[in-house]
């Protein structure tokens, strides 16, 4: 049994590219030991994130998010039970603006200032699906 959880946030100070990179790096981590996966997106100052995975991992991401200082205002956009993972490749595929491609992260997906690259699009709307 999967669940899927969609919320958006606003983050609580504008987060360089250094927090941004720190903050993908913890949830990768923890998200493997939760087996979590999913997408998320941080352009001006919003965050639009999708979990999915055992519900019970869910609920104890969500519980932590919820706490989580570095944002606010969190939304729930849906949450409901999943019967297949739309992003099993990633345990958090992210993203932002296209200066963070020379990081080359795996499962980086750049929003350009045109705004949101195709793949990028993909992600959001899988993400909100
Ligand atoms: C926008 C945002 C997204 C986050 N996404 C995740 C995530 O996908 N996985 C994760 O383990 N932690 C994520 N975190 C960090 C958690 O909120 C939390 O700090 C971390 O899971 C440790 O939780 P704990 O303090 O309850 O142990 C995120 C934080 C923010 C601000």
């Amino acid at each position: 049994m999967l669940e899927r959880l969609v919320y958006r946030s606003k983050a609580t100070h504008k987060l360089g590219s250094l927090h941004l990179f720190n903050l993908l790096l913890q949830c990768r981590k923890r998200n493997r030991e939760l087996g979590i996966t999913g997408h998320l997106l941080y352009t001006e100052e919003i965050f639009v994130q999708c979990i999915e995975g055992p519900p019970d991992a869910v609920e104890v991401l969500w519980r932590s998010l919820k706490h989580d200082d570095r944002h606010y205002n969190l939304e729930l956009l849906s949450r409901g039970p999943e019967s297949s993972r739309r992003f099993g490749d990633w345990s958090m595929a992210f993203s932002t603006y296209a200066h963070f491609n020379k990081y080359e992260i795996p499962g980086f997906f750049p929003v350009d200032e045109a705004g949101m690259s195709e793949a990028a699009q993909r992600c959001a709307a899988l993400a909100l699906a």
